[in-house]
């Protein structure tokens, strides 16, 4: 390590603001600076993480030549690729939160440009640092499960979250919920890769007003022959369980490992509001001097393999896979058929 990280923040909204925070509090930082066309977040967010310098111009971070490492958080979707592409040109390692990119020449042009200046480039895929996922891939890993046969995912979000989710982009719950899971999947399969996917959307309370179904299903073929199923729901009612739910089955020819991750393992129950269930955001959340979830270990692990030179933990390469499936399972959606997957 050459010396404390000068780092940037682009978008300090929910997770961004997240990724600030965890910066402001990581030792290897030395420096941070943030970016939100939204002065009043700007502020809320600079009052946690006192960053050097605040602004409402992103460009600005790309042009400081200071700045070693830059994590998009900024949301329309759309911004994604133009603000990392603009970070990688400038010579910054790169925290992208997904979707990587809307199309997929966007994402190869990110990949080679990372690739051609030897910058970390990475997309968060926050879900790979929850302790019950991590338990996962190491039971498949040392064997402990045998060859794996099948993987099933099934989340769901809150109508409300989902909603904010399908007001600002046209993306798919494939696109922006499944993703998760089927970059956990594909993680977890190691070499082996999507062939087909054949997916099917469940209409109900979204199609009025988002035009977006509730609940998008999917089932990818593996080259072997193992089979990924994954269900992506955005349509909860508030409360059951709070923001989202997870359940998680791998089946192996010597092991079975299944994972509650509904977080209903605590209760708040009031007069006010009745009953919820706390701690079940997908990123996690600050709870005073302790981290519930996934996003703070995400960051710490993004900057230590800046500090360190060490290689990050979502290959860019991985997420352009799993971009194909969800590209292909709308596809098939719409077509009502499963759909090859152009490899
Ligand atoms: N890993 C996870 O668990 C997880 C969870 C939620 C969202 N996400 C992803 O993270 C991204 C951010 O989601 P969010 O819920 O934090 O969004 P958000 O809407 O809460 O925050 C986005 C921020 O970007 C800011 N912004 C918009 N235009 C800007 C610009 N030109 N310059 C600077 N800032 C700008 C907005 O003002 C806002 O504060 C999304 O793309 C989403 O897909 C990941």
């Amino acid at each position: 390590m050459t010396g404390p990280l000068c780092v940037g923040v682009i978008g300090t909204g929910w997770c961004g603001g997240i990724r600030a925070v965890a910066s402001a509090r990581s030792p290897l930082v030395g420096e941070l600076h943030l970016a939100d066309i939204r002065q009043e977040r700007l502020a809320e967010v600079a009052e946690l993480a006192g960053p050097a310098k605040s602004t409402e111009d992103w460009t600005e971070l790309v042009a400081n030549p200071a700045i070693d490492a830059i994590m998009v958080s900024a949301t329309p979707e759309t911004l994604h690729y133009p603000m990392a592409k603009a970070a990688l040109e400038a010579g910054k390692h790169v925290l992208l939160e997904k979707p990587i990119a809307l199309t997929l020449a966007e994402a190869d042009e990110l990949i080679a440009l990372a690739e051609s200046q030897r910058l970390k480039f990475t997309i968060g895929y926050s879900q790979r640092f929850n302790s019950k996922q991590a338990m996962i891939k190491r039971a498949i890993d040392d064997g402990t499960l045998g060859t794996v046969t099948s993987i099933l995912l099934s989340r769901h979000i809150t109508r409300s979250l989902g909603a904010k989710i399908s007001a600002r982009t046209p993306l798919s719950p494939a696109a922006m919920e499944a993703t998760h899971d089927l970059d956990f999947a594909f993680w977890c399969l190691g070499d082996r890769r999507p062939v087909r996917v054949y997916s099917q959307n469940a209409w109900g309370v979204r199609r009025e007003t988002l035009g977006s179904p509730d609940t998008q299903y999917l089932v990818v073929t593996m080259d072997d022959g193992v089979v990924v199923t994954v269900g992506a729901g955005m349509s909860l009612p508030p409360g059951y369980p709070n923001q989202s739910t997870t359940w998680i089955e791998v089946l192996g020819t010597d092991g079975a490992i299944l994972a509650d991750a509904s977080h209903r393992d605590i209760v708040l129950n009031t007069v006010a509001d009745g009953v919820r269930f706390p701690l079940s955001t997908m990123p996690g959340e600050y709870v005073d001097h302790v981290y519930a979830g996934p996003m703070e270990r995400e960051t710490t692990h993004f900057l230590e393999a800046v500090a360190y030179d060490r290689p990050v933990m979502v290959d860019p390469r991985l997420a352009r896979v799993t971009m194909e499936v969800y590209l292909a399972a709308d596809e098939s959606a719409a077509r009502g058929e499963a759909v090859a997957i152009r490899a």
